[in-house]
């Protein structure tokens, strides 16, 4: 079932038992996101503020902070691991892009400001962390844009800290597409017309905020996942194609060459990214649901709402990647949470030859979604489940040597959020390949051998477990 909005999504939880609805005053400076961070340490529901300092309208928060949750975004069996969610992803996806459809308007359109009546602080947006620049109205959103020279649309998710009532900072990281397309109109001289929808149908988000390949419109996968195209109206300002059932929608210009501070915001690294001069908005027109739902995500130290999402997202592109690559014996892709999607990759193979397993180390640094930022990629064998971290603890203490099995790399596409660089020095990583498989040419009388239990006997125990264990029951 495809949900036609965010809407449709939030009745869904409450169906499932999966909302918490806040009734009492919360203040949208600092006191929001503590709640929703210390909800999801506890792994708690989906929260709904409705009663937020000084504002009438609600904010959502801690959406898709479990697996479950995300197996209810895209509307699959709600026992699935992240794994399992992301295989599904990729199976969904590479059968059959969809493309949007535009229609003639839509419930976005129910109210617009334009020129002074812009005002960015209408809407109850949070404060998330004390250090903070200030409030951040950008971070569960598509920001939509177009390159001038092929008319490729892009959405992508960049954080945006309000400026004033009508600028907000936007943090591209070079060599995302969004930034691709800015550099496109600085040839040009003009500035670069864009759409921001905050509060849309989750696989809008989940995809805005995944790393596609660039060429390539995120809308085309968001109908794959949904199977149903989005239905996208024509701004009132700019000719971008916005989701024509977005909760809130910012229109407006971004000058290539103008920047202001923006920051510090508390990543999902754990740590405050500082100061720095940024691109930023100019919103000229605001277009908005009656009694709007703004749709809002803490970030911060792992493991979270963020965290779990971009483990989704990033596990399901890095998979994909890999058999449109063709690469035989792929079992299962993890990009773990604790380390917020990013950073470390975890590949298990069915290894079909010798070198197989460093072939897809490297594949997984040169691809579209594996280069940005990855540092650490571990290749297991198929006895291991890569989304089990105890068991891939189990490989790298027992099959992997450091001189057989290391491999470094240098000057890789690095993420800026990477704590691990200093600040001067962000613009390449280093990585690693652990390669943690037993080497497919050992002949077999010199492998190891797997110690598995007697399946007879395990049978028989089952059986009698009761006469073991009399009182209890485990
Ligand atoms: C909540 C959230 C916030 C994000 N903030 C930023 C950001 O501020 N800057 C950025 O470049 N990427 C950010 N990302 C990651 C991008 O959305 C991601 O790299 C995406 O692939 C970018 O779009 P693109 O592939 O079209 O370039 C964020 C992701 C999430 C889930």
């Amino acid at each position: 079932m495809a949900y036609r909005d965010l809407r449709e999504f939030i009745s869904q939880l409450e169906k499932e038992g999966d909302l918490q609805r806040i009734k009492a005053e919360v203040d949208w400076n600092l006191e929001l996101s503590h709640i929703s961070k210390l909800n999801d340490e506890k792994g708690g529901p989906a929260l709904l503020f409705e009663n937020v300092k000084g504002y009438s309208t609600p904010v959502f928060c801690s959406a898709l902070a479990t697996p479950k949750r995300l197996a209810i975004a895209l509307d699959l069996p709600r026992d699935l691991s992240v794994m399992g969610v992301a295989r599904e992803w990729m199976h969904r996806t590479m059968q059959k892009k969809i493309p949007p459809v535009e229609v003639a308007t839509g419930p976005c359109k129910e109210n617009i400001d334009k020129g002074d009546k812009v005002d960015l602080f209408k809407f109850p947006i949070p404060k998330y962390y004390k250090k903070d620049g200030g409030r951040y109205i950008g971070t569960t959103h598509a920001i939509i844009s177009r390159s001038p020279e092929s008319g490729w649309v892009n959405l992508g998710t960049h954080r945006m800290q309000i400026l004033d009532k009508n600028h907000a900072g936007i943090w591209m990281i070079p060599g995302k597409h969004v930034q691709l397309h800015l550099k496109e109109y600085e040839k040009l001289g003009k500035p670069m017309p864009v759409a921001v929808a905050i509060g849309v149908d989750p696989t809008i988000f989940l995809c805005a905020s995944a790393p596609f390949p660039p060429g390539e419109s995120e809308y085309d996968y968001i109908g794959a996942l949904r199977g149903l195209p989005v239905e996208t109206v024509k701004g009132e300002t700019v000719d971008l194609p916005i989701p024509a059932t977005a909760e809130v929608v910012l229109e407006g210009e971004v000058d290539p060459i103008a920047l202001r501070d923006e920051g510090p915001y508390g990543e999902y690294s754990g740590y405050y990214q500082a100061t720095f001069p940024k691109p930023f908005l100019k919103v000229n027109c605001v277009t908005y649901r009656n009694n709007p739902v703004h749709w809002g995500c803490t970030t911060g130290k792992p493991i979270t709402d963020i965290h779990i999402l971009q483990a989704l997202n990033r596990t399901a592109l890095l998979w994909t990647d890999l058999e449109k690559m063709g690469l035989p014996g792929i079992k299962g892709v993890y990009c773990p949470p604790e380390t917020g999607g990013y950073f470390t990759a975890i590949i298990s193979i069915k290894q079909l030859y010798a070198g197989h397993a460093r072939q897809v180390g490297t594949a997984v640094v040169s691809c579209p979604s594996g280069a940005y930022s990855t540092k650490l990629v571990v290749i297991v064998d198929d006895d291991v489940d890569p989304s089990n971290l105890s068991q891939v603890w189990w490989a790298i203490g027992m099959k992997f040597q450091p001189d057989r099995g290391t491999d470094i790399l240098k000057r890789g596409f690095s993420s800026h959020i990477d704590p691990s660089l200093p600040i001067e020095e962000k613009d390449t990583t280093s990585r690693m390949i652990l390669d943690a498989t037993t080497p497919f040419e050992w002949r077999n009388e010199k492998k190891p051998t797997l110690i598995t239990l007697d399946e007879e006997v395990v049978e028989r125990v089952k059986r009698r477990w009761g006469e073991f264990f009399p009182s209890k029951t485990f």
